[in-house]
């Protein structure tokens, strides 16, 4: 059996995870640090870099004690290496970096959105229904928006030894949690916005647009490559639809005293939504989604692709999850997401990625940098 302990630091949730053979997650630690950037609407680099720095050491060690191993018993190390905030990859290196040299263990640099494409397949394992490839990707987060061709570049026994990728489409503005993340503060509903706006849209919002009459924002019309993403336009939609409707003005201030308040979950934001701006997240949403999937399925149907998957922190969506197996069964194609906790943040899916590169003989020296803009392909 080969132990990998995973280690992820790129954004705002410091976690570390130990997997067996790529495939049996022994643990998965995740420190998140929501309630520290909650209240700027957003990451801050500075803070996520600090408290990476007070995290990692006990997240490591919980992720060892949890799966009853010490560091001697791993087979090797990996980490993030990019793309993410530099400050806080650079924490996670560093890490990695000493726990390596200090045990005499292997270190293995793993991509982060490599690391997502894993989470779906860990999740695939678990549930013993694994995705034929090729496949299309798609890695939708507050940090990415990204469409990949997955192949198997090398198999034993059936088992994809070796992946390769191939990246077909990308968002040309925001990524998708970027969208939610920055409505959400500009509606006054806590950071990060996702959550929030997935539950009041797919609840009393449906009733709200129903109600009221709804707000069509248009779909995004592209020039070039047709699998590229765009959401800054629909977040100025948002913005304009805002201001030329002083009449939200005076529920936003009371959820924006709510959330100083310390009110900040969906029930008790919900009594704060009049049914003009639940159907305005309604119609957010539903423009959100129809992007991704339409764009989505449009690579699948037009590639050799025989799956679907998502990953990310958006592919946590009830809506786009719905969406996405209603439209891709349709067309008999198979659509994969990992469970919440792997679609956000993690290091199981680290260690999972780190897998195959090591088998395959990959190791990182001791000068491995962290990389902010790393691409997979
Ligand atoms: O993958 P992730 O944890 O971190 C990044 O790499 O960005 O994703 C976080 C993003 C945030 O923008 C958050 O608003 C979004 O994922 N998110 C969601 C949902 N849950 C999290 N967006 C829509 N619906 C959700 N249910
Ligand atoms: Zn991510």
């Amino acid at each position: 059996m080969t132990l990998i302990l995973g280690i992820e630091s790129s954004c705002d949730e410091t976690a570390a995870a130990v997997v067996a053979d790529g495939r049996q997650i022994l643990s998965n630690v995740v420190a998140s640090q929501i309630n520290l950037h909650a209240k700027y609407g957003g990451v801050v680099p500075e803070l996520a870099s600090r408290e990476h720095l007070r995290q990692i050491v006990p997240v490591v060690r919980e992720a060892l004690e949890l799966a009853g191993l010490s560091l001697n018993d791993l087979d090797a190390i990996a980490v993030t290496r990019g793309p993410g905030l530099i400050g806080s990859l650079l924490v996670g290196v560093t890490y990695g970096k000493v726990l390596a040299m200090s045990a005499g263990k292997p270190l293995i640099p793993v991509n982060h959105l490599e690391g997502h494409v894993h989470a779906v397949l860990l999740e695939a394992h678990l549930a013993a229904r694994e995705p034929a490839l090729p496949a299309v990707c798609l890695i939708v987060s507050g940090g990415h928006t990204v469409l990949y061709d997955v192949h198997a570049a090398a198999s034993d026994g059936g088992r994809v030894t070796q992946f390769s990728y191939r990246r077909i489409g990308q968002t040309r503005d925001d990524a998708a949690g970027e969208a939610y993340d920055k409505v959400a503060k500009l509606l006054a509903l806590g950071f990060p916005g996702g959550p929030v706006i997935d539950q009041l849209a797919t609840g009393a919002g449906k009733d709200a647009l129903a109600a009221s009459n709804a707000i069509r924002f248009g779909r995004v019309k592209m020039k070039g490559n047709p699998y590229d993403f765009s959401f800054s336009g629909l977040k100025t939609a948002v913005l304009y639809y805002v201001r030329a409707h002083p009449e939200l003005a005076p529920e936003i201030e009371a959820r924006a005293q709510a959330l100083r308040e310390g009110r900040r979950k969906v029930a008790e934001l919900l009594p704060l939504c009049t049914p003009q701006a639940l159907a305005l997240l309604v119609s957010f949403q539903n423009a959100v989604v129809d992007e991704l999937v339409s764009r989505t399925l449009a690579a699948a149907e037009e590639s050799t692709a025989r799956s679907i998957l998502v990953s990310g922190g958006v592919a946590a969506n009830s809506q786009l999850r719905r969406t996405f197996e209603s439209e891709a069964g349709k067309r008999g194609l198979d659509v994969f997401f990992p469970s919440r906790a792997l679609s956000t943040d993690n290091a199981a899916m680290i260690a999972a990625a780190a897998y195959p590169r090591f088998l395959a003989g990959e190791r990182a020296s001791l000068d491995l940098n962290a990389e902010a803009s790393l691409p997979l392909a």
